[in-house]
């Protein structure tokens, strides 16, 4: 078989290759049967003995013509190289093929090809031929891309030099090195994309490379950018792939998982093992500040519940802008708070926020790509947002579900005690009464005065236990409340609490006599109940001011006292008086804010929509 059949018969390989790819290869061995009727070895072409050899003679100008022998030599050479193409050899296997055969088919003794990576900053591989393990591992570092090898990486142009370091662009060679004169640099260029170069240098001989020599190693470097490419298509389809499924899994857990923990860890894991980060967290807001409530990656230690302040992280900054940011280099964002980058050991990041209608609810934030190049690229800005948001979306349920049990829970607590305080008034209430009632009889029969004396003394007790059954019925849930509203109700609450407590206690409302929703009433009532509460039981107050008013499309309740004060931050793990009041006011869809330091006196402001 010619060799011109040999390319043809690597043809039908070819179907398995994307059609533009598989152009490409048409093309190399376009160019392949071109060089060989040039050198008049090609099968389909018979040559006519009179007519002139035009390919050697072109060579012939500039460079030494090889023999014939030699010729046929290199040309099988080649179009081994070629079938290898449609061969099952790795990426590597075939780059390490296609140098040496650059080497041997141009008599040079060294020589590497270079594969730029997507970044297009840095080599991802650098192979070599005619360089010894030894030489290599004495070298030390790939090449960092200055110099001569530069030259080609930012002008994808074959370059043909006598001697490189007569060259002005050279900055010589590392040490260990060895020394190298005639060189020849082809680009492996596909469709305008750079995938890398291909080097050779030192041809047999002393001699320099010639045009030949050129055309040969365009066409190899022709068919390590097609093998490069199909590796990265095959690649790119696979991450596709990877990214779908655990898109798909991140979505199924969402439908079936009730537990936001595991959820958030599931993300976190899909995210961190798709952009290959070293480290994933997912950072929720929690009092002032941010905790992380999931971390994945090689480095969790002590991450999960490390908190973030608001103002002096980055995170926190990201949360309130609302908007995804890629960084680099940790170190040069005076947003980032260093210390905990220090402590993580972290130097580049993506920090994404969790949005559901419009509002941020948490962070996603991935640290340090692994591999050559340390840093995200904006597609895995893009999966981080996918993620983002199906975590948003877990995080939004979570809550939702949390705030709609709570609610069920308060409802049910009240309509509880609403049926406890009737019963007391209307039952045990009644039931006192008719003893009260009963006792008359007796008392106007009773012959000594022991008799009477023990009447009198269980009619005391009759009396004070109504009144205690009356009261508590009142702080279980005032029928006022129902019956006449907030103000009536606070009104009478005040009442029993300034000749209980003996304070002045000063009562403003400035509300009318308009009602307002129910859940509007019982959650500011129950906020000034429970403030009242600590006030007898905290503050050592002399005096208490209570205000209620509209504002805005709200109505504000403010309890005041000039008491000890306390610091809000340092309170008891187990005290539930004020973060009961802070959920039930934002179940209301309000904020309660309470104002205190030590020393000076407490204020709590509770406000709710009042529609
Ligand atoms: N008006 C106040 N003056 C001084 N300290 C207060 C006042 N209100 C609250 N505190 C402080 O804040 C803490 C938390 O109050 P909170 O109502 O949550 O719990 P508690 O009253 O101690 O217990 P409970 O769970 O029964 O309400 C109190 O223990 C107290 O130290
Ligand atoms: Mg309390």
């Amino acid at each position: 078989m010619t060799a011109g059949a040999s390319v043809a018969a690597a043809a039908p390989a070819l179907d398995a290759l994307p059609s533009d790819v598989a152009c490409d290869v048409v093309e190399a061995a376009r160019r392949a049967a071109a060089l060989l009727r040039r050198l008049g070895l090609a099968g389909r072409q018979p040559r006519n003995p009179r007519s002139p050899r035009r390919g050697p003679r072109a060579f012939r100008e500039d460079a030494p013509v090889s023999s014939q022998a030699d010729q046929v030599s290199r040309l099988r050479v080649l179009v081994d190289a070629g079938i290898a193409l449609s061969s099952e050899l790795s990426l590597d296997a075939l780059l390490q093929r296609i140098v040496e055969t650059a080497a041997e088919i141009t008599g040079a003794r060294y020589a590497a090809l270079g594969v730029i990576d997507r970044t297009g900053q840095a080599l991802e591989r650098f192979l070599t031929s005619g360089v010894d393990s030894e030489t290599h591992a004495a070298i030390g570092d790939l090449p960092h891309g200055r110099g001569i090898l530069g030259v080609l990486i930012r002008d994808a142009r074959p370059l043909r030099l006598h001697d490189i370091a007569d060259d002005p662009r050279s900055v010589g060679f590392p040490h260990n090195h060895p020394p190298m004169k005639s060189f020849l640099g082809v680009p492996i260029v596909l469709r305008g994309v750079a995938y890398g170069n291909l080097y050779l240098t030192e041809k047999a001989g002393g001699e320099d490379f010639s045009d030949e020599d050129s055309e040969l190693a365009q066409l190899l470097a022709a068919q390590a950018a097609v093998a490069i490419e199909n590796a990265r298509l095959y690649e790119n389809s696979t991450r596709w792939l990877r990214q779908f499924e655990s898109l798909n899994e991140v979505g199924n857990a969402l439908a079936s998982e009730l537990e936001l923990e595991p959820l958030l860890g599931l993300v976190a894991r899909r995210l961190q093992e798709l952009v290959d980060a070293k480290l994933v967290l997912i950072a929720l807001p929690e009092g002032d500040g941010l905790r992380v409530a999931a971390a994945e990656g090689g480095s969790t230690y002590g991450a999960t519940g490390m908190e973030l302040t608001l103002h002096g992280s980055k995170a926190g900054r990201v949360l309130e802008r609302g908007r995804s940011e890629r960084i680099d280099s940790l170190l040069d964002d005076p947003e980032v708070d260093q210390q905990a980058t220090r402590r993580l050991g972290v130097h580049s990041a993506l920090y994404v926020p969790l949005l559901v209608r419009g509002r941020s609810i948490g962070v996603v934030i991935a640290h340090d790509k692994q591999g050559p190049t340390p840093v995200f690229s904006e597609d895995d800005l893009r999966l981080a947002e996918s993620f983002g948001f199906r975590a948003a979306i877990a995080v939004d349920l979570s809550e939702r579900v949390g705030r709609d049990s709570v609610r069920r829970v308060v409802e049910a607590q009240e309509l509880e005690r609403a049926r406890l305080a009737r019963e007391l008034h209307d039952e045990t209430g009644q039931a006192l009464a008719s003893i009260l009632l009963g006792l008359k009889p007796l008392e106007q029969t009773a012959e000594s005065d022991d008799a009477r004396a023990s009447l009198e003394s269980v009619r005391e007790l009759v009396i004070s236990t109504l009144q205690n059954v009356r009261r508590l019925a009142v702080e279980l849930r005032p029928s006022a409340l129902d019956d006449f509203g907030l103000v009536p109700a606070v009104e009478r609450l005040t009442d029993t609490f300034r000749e209980q407590s003996g304070l002045q206690v000063d009562l403003e409302s400035q509300l009318g006599e308009v009602r307002l929703p129910s859940e509007a009433e019982t959650t500011l009532y129950r906020v000034i109940q429970e403030a009242l509460t600590n006030i007898v039981k905290h503050s050592r107050a002399t005096r208490v001011s209570i205000l209620l008013q509209r504002k805005n499309d709200g109505v504000v309740a403010v309890v005041e006292d000039d008491g000890t004060g306390f610091d809000p931050g340092g309170t008891r793990a187990d005290a539930i008086g004020l973060a009961g009041m802070s959920e039930r006011v934002s179940l209301a869809g309000g904020r309660l804010q309470v104002e205190s330091s030590p020393g000076g006196g407490t204020t709590v402001v509770a406000e709710v929509p009042s529609s």
